[in-house]
């Protein structure tokens, strides 16, 4: 077997470490710095304290904050167009994955020609980019260690990832109190997002045995922390080791790279924009027991990591239907929004079946999926 061990972004993580982004700014040679951004966090007043920080360093700051979630094509090129006319050495992403993956664009476009379309796909932008660095606020995309920036196409309302060491930040810096004012169902969606990397990881086409450890430990984290920090938002000892599993998952899936259920969430999200997390949330159990067949070994791995009983006498499809059930019964649990809650109807999902299958994710599988196999699995994700 080959695999692939990317390196990962240098990380600064721990509660407080928000203080160093000005001095790492200055490190890195920053003068003026893009800081990226959206209303949500602005109102939590996380925007201001870094800003604080910046400037504190004597690093200038010009502000955008209109980014979006699932952000688009358009709002990138806007946002460093600004960036190009102000002349900023670095930009700094202070959000969730939305504005993170959109503080990657904005990078990419400081030293490649517009529009970000053009780059999607891997090794597609000719410069690396200037200084980037990232502040993760939700506990879910991993996006502050990854080598992907994924945009919505705004003309074919479809999501693509721009992948490349461009998107990589210069600098991760996880402060787990960035998380702390998330609302409980944010927490909880965005945690099945990291809980979604971390099984996805395990069961994809491209798992390799450093990314199995790093998803195994994420998994079990999930599995303990997210009621603890749905139920109690200020719980700091849940909060660290949610921005610890997120971190972990997200340089898992890195390599080992999300199938099934990815798909199925970014086709969902730029056509009905709903959160990321709680699509991956509802389609992790039904992916997992859609793969038990091939991998029933990975999946016990997963039951294991959740304290769910699996014996050995028990088959594939056993190990699978015990698994969704287990899934199933933990985002009940945890009080995740269902479709019909976001009022999707069953039959606009299941019409999404032929384009989860043009996703990137889809080829990333551990077997081959069907138009027909992918609209079972949308309309059991309904039950
Ligand atoms: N690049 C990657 O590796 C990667 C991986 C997975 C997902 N993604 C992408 O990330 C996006 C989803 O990101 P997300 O789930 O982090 O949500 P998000 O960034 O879309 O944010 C959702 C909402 O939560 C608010 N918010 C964020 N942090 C908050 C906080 N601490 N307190 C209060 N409100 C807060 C935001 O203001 C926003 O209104 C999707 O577009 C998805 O495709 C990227
Ligand atoms: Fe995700």
């Amino acid at each position: 077997m080959v695999y692939n061990i990317s390196r990962t972004s240098p990380i600064i993580f721990g509660v407080g470490a928000v203080e160093q982004v000005g001095t790492k700014a200055k490190e890195h040679g920053c003068h003026k710095v893009m800081l990226v951004t959206d209303a949500g966090i602005k109102n939590a007043g996380i925007a201001a304290e870094v800003r604080k920080h910046l400037e504190a360093a004597g690093v200038g700051v010009v502000e955008y904050d209109k980014v979006p979630s699932d952000p688009p094509d358009n709002i990138i090129e806007e946002a460093a167009e600004i960036a190009r006319r102000e002349q900023v050495d670095g930009v700094v992403g202070v959000g969730g994955g939305s504005v993170l993956d959109a503080a990657k664009g904005v990078n990419v476009l400081l030293t490649n020609p517009p529009p970000i379309t053009n780059y999607y796909g891997v090794f597609t932008a000719k410069n690396l980019g200037k200084v980037l660095i990232l502040l993760p606020t939700t506990s879910g995309t991993g996006s502050e260690v990854t080598a992907i920036s994924v945009v919505t196409n705004s003309r074919t309302q479809k999501k693509s990832g721009v992948i490349g060491p461009y998107c990589m930040a210069t600098v991760a810096i996880v402060d787990p109190a960035l998380t702390v004012k998330m609302p409980p169902s944010l927490t909880a969606g965005t945690g099945m997002d990291a809980f979604s990397h971390a099984a996805e990881a395990l069961t994809s086409g491209f798992a390799n045995p450093i990314s199995d450890i790093l998803a195994e430990r994420a998994v079990e984290l999930i599995y303990k922390y997210l009621p603890v920090a749905v139920e109690n938002g200020a719980d700091m000892e849940a909060r660290i080791n949610l921005s610890l599993a997120s971190l972990l998952a997200g340089i898992a899936f890195n390599d080992a790279l999300p199938h099934y259920g990815h798909a199925i969430a970014h086709t969902a999200g730029a056509r009905f924009h709903v959160h990321h997390g709680m699509v991956c949330g509802l389609a992790l159990p039904v992916v997992l027991e859609f793969v038990a067949d091939v991998l029933p070994e990975k999946v016990k791995i997963i039951a294991k990591c959740m304290g769910v009983e699996v014996s050995d006498a028990m088959s594939p499809q056993e190990i699978g239907r015990k698994v969704r059930e287990a899934i199933q019964a933990f985002t009940a649990r945890i009080g995740m929004k269902t479709l019909k809650d976001v009022g999707i109807a069953k039959t606009d999902l299941e019409a999404i079946a032929a384009d989860v299958l043009t996703d990137d994710c889809a080829a990333f599988g551990p077997k081959k999926i069907t138009v027909e196999e992918a609209r079972k699995l949308l309309s059991e994700m309904y039950a």
